[in-house]
């Protein structure tokens, strides 16, 4: 006599196992979790359909989020990040898919890291594919102010020794001539030509000081700091540096803005160097607007890292910008394009930034001219930084 049939197979272990989980966790859960997961999804179906897209996704990509996405074409929902669109639609004709690979996207300009998997139905067969991914942007600039960081400790060691190498031949030149000009007191062309000596030599040493004290570590005097004070500081100081002409400053400054622990005197030298660049390349004219932003618990979920609150300060001016193919190099020490600069300002401005675990960006001004956002912590872990 045959076995008796078992009336019910037991599923095959990859079916997914509707009895169980199901019985404790409802159905809604699965999708709160992928909605609230800490790393973009994006999942599709074979047939090229959005199945799933979760926040991350969405705001990483720049994207709106819309229910209606659900089982819409791909080619429509992410038509404005084409870099991902094809990794996507690539999923089922590729035959190795990325692992940790990484793609800077080029509306945004963010890094991501991400993961391409095939999604099998119980067959085997290809049903759709997943791009899962993390905001790496923020690791990028880590790394990318770890790597300053080395270049200026050697560039700032070697600096240093030649700085200091070249300040006694300095003092002696200088001294020399000035005893050389009290023993030609009747030569009117000697006392010229010494008093230029005794001019260049001494514009030789300021040059020698601002780069001995540019590769000096920092030494921050953290205080609770005022930003409002520090901003109208740095105004009245660049002002004494550079004619402004008719340049106009815009400052909106809260006056309730909390203070941030810092150092005033370097926090107002940033501004300082940043407001004398604007009136530098407005030339005299032109529109200087300044202003500061608290961001509570500036906690950009996806991203590597997450940050207590801190205050976003706008530096921006209408003047040129700054041509595309030098903006790379602008905070690096000693690049200029100003005959009478050296070029130490926005590295300065860039060293204090570090020193406050701050972050400092520059883009162009929509219209013309340029941005600079400096971002820094309201509390300061740190007291002390060396390059
Ligand atoms: N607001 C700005 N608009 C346009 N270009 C800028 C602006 N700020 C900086 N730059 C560019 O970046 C370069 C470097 O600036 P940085 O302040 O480091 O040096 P500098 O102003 O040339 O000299 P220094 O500040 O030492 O007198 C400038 O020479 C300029 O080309
Ligand atoms: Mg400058």
């Amino acid at each position: 006599m045959a076995a008796a049939k078992p009336s019910r197979r037991p599923r095959p272990q990859t079916e997914p196992n509707t009895q169980g989980p199901a019985s404790v966790v409802p159905d809604d859960f699965y999708r709160h979790m992928v909605w609230n997961l800490r790393n973009g999804v994006v999942g599709v179906t074979r047939d090229g359909r959005i199945a799933v897209m979760n926040e991350i996704a969405y705001r990483v990509l720049g994207l709106k989020a819309r229910p209606t996405d659900i089982g819409r074409p791909i080619s429509e929902v992410l038509k404005d990040v084409p870099d991902v669109l094809r990794i996507v639609g690539s999923a089922f004709e590729v035959s190795h898919l990325p692992n940790r690979a990484e793609l800077r996207l080029k509306g945004t300009g963010k890094v991501i890291g991400y993961t391409l998997s095939l999604v099998k139905d119980p067959r085997g067969r290809d049903v759709g594919a997943t791009l899962f991914f993390k905001d790496l942007t923020r690791v990028e600039q880590l790394e990318e102010r770890e790597r300053l960081r080395d270049r200026l400790a050697a560039l700032g060691e070697m600096a240093a020794a030649i700085a200091h190498e070249v300040k006694n031949p300095l003092a002696g030149i200088e001294v020399m001539a000035g005893i050389l000009k009290r023993q030609l007191p009747e030569s009117p062309d000697a006392q010229n030509i010494l008093a230029d000596i005794i001019k260049e030599a001494k514009m030789a040493n300021v040059i020698v000081q601002e780069v001995l004290a540019f590769v000096r570590p920092i030494r921050l005097e953290l205080e609770n700091v005022s930003l409002a004070d520090v901003i109208s500081d740095a105004i009245a100081m660049a002002d004494s540096h550079e004619r402004r002409g008719a340049a106009k400053v815009v400052v909106d400054v809260p006056e309730s803005l909390r203070p941030i622990q810092g150092d005033p005197h370097q926090l107002r030298q940033i501004f300082t160097n940043l407001v004398t660049n604007a009136f530098e390349a407005m030339n005299g004219n032109g529109e200087v607007g300044i202003t500061a932003t608290a961001v509570e618990g500036d906690e950009e979920s996806g991203a590597e890292h997450t940050t207590g609150p801190t205050i976003v300060v706008t530096v921006v001016d209408n003047g040129p910008g700054v041509p595309p193919e030098v903006v790379d190099r602008i905070f690096s020490p000693f690049f200029t394009t100003k005959p009478q600069g050296s070029g130490l300002g926005l590295a300065i401005v860039r060293k204090i930034v570090d020193a406050h675990d701050g972050r400092i960006d520059v883009s162009e001004r929509p219209g013309g001219g340029t941005v600079f956002r400096v971002t820094l912590p309201v509390r300061n872990p740190q007291q002390l930084f060396a390059l």
